[in-house]
This record gives structure tokens, sequence and C-alpha cells, in this order.
């Protein structure tokens, strides 16, 4: 029998050699790259494997560090957790040693949080962290909680620490979010597959990722289906059983890198996706001037021969999908530094998520904030190399590329949170002929 009780964890915090990227910029990029699994698919599969005693068997799925976090968190509950191959993994969670998450574990990901839902519906019990993630803004819990509520769940929360329980089966329910939530509408649906009955959620977020977590359901057995653009209705089932999936493409790294074409003057096909989930962002690229052309499994974006001042001025609003990505928003951000006149962005999703440009004001950017989540961007600026440290992984993708737009060589520290969520983010700059290195701190290369 699992234990949900909280102990002393006694943990031995990795020792991190602290990195930084050095980026030389000022030339174009051009050539092809694959574009990995996306993680925000991958971890709340792996969170849903644990919703069976089956194997569950994922491939395209990206070789990053939450990927790693998540399958240690998963491990340390006794969880089995396989990697026969590079970006294959299989779980299985026949039986669970410990039904709860530590703080050391939760405090890595904010996707930790993604186990309440299916250990609670499975196992009847969990003990959770607050988690962890990107500092982007307030990132509360309350509607995770909430739904777990409207569910019967009964949860009490104590020095940081949630402790759920059900009564016996969850009960299926209406579940209505006062806002659009991604991990909450995620983690509703994965504690609703295993309730009592039928369960409602309204307005249920319509990101890509959940689709791609909801086709994975249904080959596990759940009754699961989006029935409107912003309804998924479940009905519960007893078990389910083992699936194999294969992951999304990552929207946000094939528009990291869509973009980077259009900041240097490049030309960057991108394999393995297509621009069906990125039409926002094709949109903002086209009204800015880029030639972006779509193709089954793949996207070309061609920024040859606009020269300087060629890139238009742009106004952009994020929002929850189908509008722009909040986590496209810094690279796109990054490009009007490049448009030629004045760009208005507002963040419309997080509340500090525009912060970060205070770094890419030290890179010649220039940019007005008119109060926490809008912006003004001066296009076009000459940016230049500096020295500038990462806050966050979507900041860290786009201060690299400013410096690759940027004459000379930019060091930019805390690269360990770009590697949470970008595979191989070196090589394939490089694949592109970029000038990238990871240092550690002092100079000399990581192993
Ligand atoms: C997911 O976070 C993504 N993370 C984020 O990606 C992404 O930026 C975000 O969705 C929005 O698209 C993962 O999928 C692991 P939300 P999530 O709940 O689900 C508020 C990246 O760079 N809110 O949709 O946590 C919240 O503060 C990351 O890959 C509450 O108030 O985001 C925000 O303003 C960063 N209470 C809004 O809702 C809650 O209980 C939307 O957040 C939950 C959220």
């Amino acid at each position: 029998m699992a234990d949900a009780r909280p102990f002393h964890w006694e943990y031995d915090a990795p020792a991190v050699a602290p990195e930084r990227f050095l980026v030389t910029g000022g030339s174009p990029l051009e050539g092809t790259i694959r574009v990995s699994g996306a993680k925000n698919a991958a971890l709340k599969m792996l969170a849903a494997a644990t919703l069976t005693g089956e194997r569950c068997r994922f491939t395209n799925v990206p070789e990053i560090e939450d990927v790693r976090a998540m399958t240690e968190t998963l491990s340390d509950l006794g969880v089995v957790v396989d990697h026969p191959a590079p970006n294959t993994y299989e779980v299985s969670a026949g039986d669970v040693d410990w039904l709860f998450v530590p703080l050391e574990a939760a405090a890595k990901m904010r996707a930790s949080f993604m186990l309440l839902g299916p250990l609670l519906s499975r196992f009847g019990e969990v003990v959770i962290s607050n988690p962890g993630g990107d500092r982007i803004g307030r990132r509360p819990v309350d509607l995770h909680v909430d739904a777990m509520r409207a569910l019967g769940a009964t949860i009490d929360y104590r020095y940081g620490y949630y402790y759920a329980k059900s009564n016996g089966r969850l009960r299926g329910s209406e579940i209505r979010f006062p806002i659009v939530s991604v991990m909450g509408t995620e983690n509703a649906m994965l504690a609703a597959t295993l309730a009592d009955g039928q369960t409602v959620i309204r307005p249920a977020a319509q990101e890509p990722e959940v689709d791609d977590l909801i086709a994975f359901l249904q080959k596990m057995g759940a009754d699961v289906e989006r029935t409107y653009p912003d309804t998924i209705e479940v009905n519960g089932k007893r078990r389910l059983r083992g699936a194999e999936h294969s992951v999304m493409p990552d929207r946000i790294e094939a528009g990291t890198f869509a973009i980077a074409a259009g900041v240097t003057g490049g030309h960057v096909i991108l394999e393995g996706t297509d621009c069906d989930t990125m039409n926002a962002l094709v949109e903002v690229m086209g009204n800015a001037g880029l030639s972006v052309s779509c193709g089954p499994g793949r996207m070309e974006v061609d920024a040859r021969g606009l020269g300087p001042g060629g890139i238009k001025p742009v106004d952009v609003e994020t929002g929850p999908y189908p509008a722009l990505a909040t986590d496209i928003q810094p690279p796109t951000t990054v490009l009007l530094t490049q448009a030629n006149g004045d760009s208005k962005v507002h963040e419309a999703i997080f509340e500090d998520r525009l912060e970060w440009t205070g770094e890419l004001a030290k890179m010649g950017a220039r940019i007005d904030l008119n109060g926490p989540q809008r912006a003004i961007i001066h296009g076009p600026s000459k940016l230049h190399a500096a020295t500038v440290e990462i806050s966050d992984l979507r900041a860290g993708a786009s201060l690299i590329l400013a410096a690759l737009a940027a004459k000379g060589t930019s060091s930019i520290g805390g690269a360990h949170h770009v590697r949470r969520g970008y595979e191989n983010i070196e090589r394939k700059f490089l694949d592109l002929g970029a000038r990238i290195e990871r240092v550690q701190e002092g100079g000399s290369k990581p192993a």
C-alpha cells in the first residue's frame, strides 16, 4: 500500500555548475532542422501514465531537463521508468510506494502539479507540494484545487503542502473555470477519467497539447472528448489500460527557430511540424513581412533580402489558444526590435513576462514599459553584444535570438533555464550556421 504521509526528505541537491552561452551574432541563419516533441504535452502524458498499472510507452519525447525531472519524480514515487532509446520512455505504475510529491521534486517545475489529479483519482489520496516553475508572475494553483474539490475531494493546505483525499472514487461533476487554464483543464480531465460519472469542463483550454493529451487518454481507453471548442466531456471508467503514443511537435520550439530566421535575415526550414498549430504566429510573421510557407510536416521562413528596416512593425497581444501563445511572446518581442517603427506588445497572460526585456535593453533594444504587461518596442535597433542573465526558459531562448542578431560575442548566463525546455538548442543553432557554445562559468566547456 502506498504511503501519503509526508516525511523529511533527505535531499542532496545536485551541484549544477552554472553555464553560459557564448553567442557570436551578425550572420544569417540558414538550413534545415527537425522540431522535437512538445515539452508541454510530454510532461502531462508522463503524469497521465500513473492512471494505469499497465505499461505506457512514449516516443518523440524531448530530451530536456524537465522530462528528466518528471521521470525522476516518478521513479522516486516507485513508478518504473525505462528509457530504452533516445526520445523513448516507458512508464509502469503498477503500484507506487509513495503518494507524496516533496517540495524538492515539485520545486523543479510547475508540471509536477500534474500528478495531483491522476494520483488522487487512482489511489484516493496524495500529498503534494506547491510547484515551482518559471518566474513569470504569480502562478497560483487555486483552479486545480477547486476542480478536485468539485469532483468530491477534500483538500487541506498546510505549510506548502496540499493534502488531498477522496472518499472512494471521485464523482463526475460540472467544472466551471473562471478563466482558461491549460494545466487546470488537464488536471481536471485526468482526475475525471477514473471518476464515477460524467464530468463537463468549461471553459476548457484549447491548446493543441491538451488535444494531444486527449488522444493519449483515448488510447488508454478513457471516454474523453472535446465536444465544443471550449468544452471537454469525460465519462469516468473504472480502469484504464497501457498505451503507446508519439508526442506532437513542439510549436514553441518551432516558433523560436522560425523567428531566428526573421531576426537574422536568414532562411530556415523546419521539419516534423506544420503550421496548423501556429496560425497566430504565422499571421504575425506575415504581417511583419517575412515569407512563411507551410506544407505537410514542414514550415519554411525566408527573411533573406528584406534588408535593414525591411521588417514591419506589428501590434501583438497574447491569449489562450488560438490567440498568440504567451510562450512565443518573448521571441516575437525580439523580432519586433528589428521592425521599422513602433510595435505594441500586450502580454495578457502572465504579469511579469515582460520583465526580461530589461536584459534585452542591455543589448541595445529600445523598449518602454507601460505597466508590467504592456510594452512599446521602438524599432529598428542595431543590437550589440552584451553580458546578460536569463531569468526563465523562453526569455533565455529569446536572448540567444537577440545575440544572434547582434554584432559581437554576447555572454548569456543561466543556460540551465533553456536546457529545461529546448532539446539540444546549441546543436540546432550550429546546424543553421550559428556561432554558439555553452561553457561553464569561468570558461571551460561542459562535459
Ligand atoms: C501552461 O502553464 C504552460 N506550462 C506554460 O508554459 C504556458 O505559458 C501556459 O500554460 C499558458 O499557455 C505547461 O504546460 C507545463 P495557465 P499553466 O494555468 O497551465 C492563472 C513554458 O514556457 N491561473 O494556463 O500553469 C495563471 O496565473 C511555460 O513552457 C490561476 O490564476 O498556465 C495565468 O495568469 C511557462 N490559477 C493564467 O491562469 C490557477 O490555478 C493561465 O495560466 C492556474 C492558473
